[in-house]
C-alpha cells in the first residue's frame, strides 16, 4: 500500500526533462496543471543510515517550503509552491521562466567586451536589499551563493526581478551571529566564484547595511567571523 503511494510521483517524473542532478537533489522541468513547473526531488542517499537519511531529507523538504512561504508572505520573491509530496520528498515549484542564475549573469557580464560595471552594481545593490529584507524576517538561507539567486528577465518591475531559491538548509533565527555567518558564506562563495569582485561585494554589503534595520549587529558579527576564519587559516 505505502509502496504504491510512494510510486506515484516518481513515476510521473520518469519521462520529464532533468535539469540538474545534484548531490542532494534532482531538479526536473515539467508542467503541472498546465503551468511551467520545476520539481525538486530529494532522493535517498545510500551512504547514510536510512533512518537518519529519511529524517534529514524530510527536514530539508519542510524547511525549504516553510522558508519560501515565509519569504513570499513578506514580499520577497521566491518561487510559488504548487504542491509538495512528503512521501517522495518532491517539491513542485513555479518555474521562473527564461531566468538565469545571478552566477551566470555576473560571469557573462564580466566576459563581455563592454563590461557594464553599473549594471553589476545595480544588481549587487538589489541582492543587498533582498537579503536585508530576508534577514529582517529572521530567515537564514543557509546556502547563499550566486547560483541560488535567479534573475527573471523581462520588462517587469525591478522589485520582482531577483528571485531567491534553494532554501533546503534554511532556518529561522533572530541571532545577528546566524545572519553574519549567512553573509560570510555568501562572501566566500562570491569572491571565489567571481574574480576581482571585492568592490562589488562591498557595494552589496553597503546596500544591506542601508536596508536592514538591524544591520549594525550583523556586520559586527560578520567582521568577527571573518577574523575567526583568518585565524583558522593561519593555524591550519
Ligand atoms: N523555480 C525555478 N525556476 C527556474 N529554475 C530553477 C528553479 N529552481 C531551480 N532552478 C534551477 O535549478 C538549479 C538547481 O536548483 P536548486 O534549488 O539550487 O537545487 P540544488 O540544491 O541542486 O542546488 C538552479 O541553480 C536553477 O538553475
Ligand atoms: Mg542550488
Amino acid at each position: 500500500m505505502a509502496q504504491e503511494k510512494n510510486m506515484a510521483v516518481p513515476q510521473l517524473l520518469s519521462n520529464v526533462e532533468l535539469v540538474k542532478q545534484g548531490a542532494e537533489a534532482r531538479v526536473y522541468r515539467t508542467e503541472f496543471l498546465g503551468k511551467p513547473t520545476i520539481v525538486k526531488e530529494r532522493f535517498p542517499k545510500r551512504y547514510r543510515h536510512p533512518v537518519l537519511d529519511q529524517k534529514l531529507t524530510h527536514r530539508r523538504t519542510v524547511q525549504e517550503v516553510r522558508s519560501i512561504l515565509r519569504c513570499r508572505r513578506a514580499g520577497i520573491s521566491a518561487p510559488v509552491v504548487y504542491f509538495v509530496d512528503y512521501m517522495s520528498h518532491c517539491i513542485f515549484l513555479e518555474e521562473v521562466v527564461g531566468s538565469l542564475t545571478v552566477c551566470d549573469h555576473i560571469a557573462s557580464t564580466q566576459q563581455s567586451e563592454s563590461c557594464q560595471d553599473q549594471e553589476l552594481e545595480w544588481l549587487a545593490q538589489r541582492v543587498g536589499q533582498i537579503l536585508a529584507k530576508m534577514h529582517d524576517e529572521d530567515v537564514i538561507h543557509g546556502d547563499l551563493t550566486t547560483s541560488n539567486m535567479l534573475l527573471r528577465r523581462g520588462p517587469e518591475d525591478p522589485e520582482s526581478n531577483l528571485v531567491l531559491i534553494d532554501f533546503g538548509l534554511s532556518y529561522i533565527s533572530a541571532l545577528p551571529e546566524d545572519k553574519g555567518v549567512d553573509l560570510y558564506v555568501l562572501e566566500k562563495a562570491f569572491l571565489s566564484t567571481h574574480p576581482n569582485t571585492e568592490a562589488l561585494f562591498e557595494k552589496l554589503l553597503k546596500s544591506y547595511t542601508a536596508s536592514s534595520k538591524k544591520s549594525s549587529a550583523v556586520i559586527k558579527k560578520l567582521d568577527e567571523v571573518r577574523l575567526r576564519g583568518r585565524k583558522r587559516s593561519m593555524v591550519g
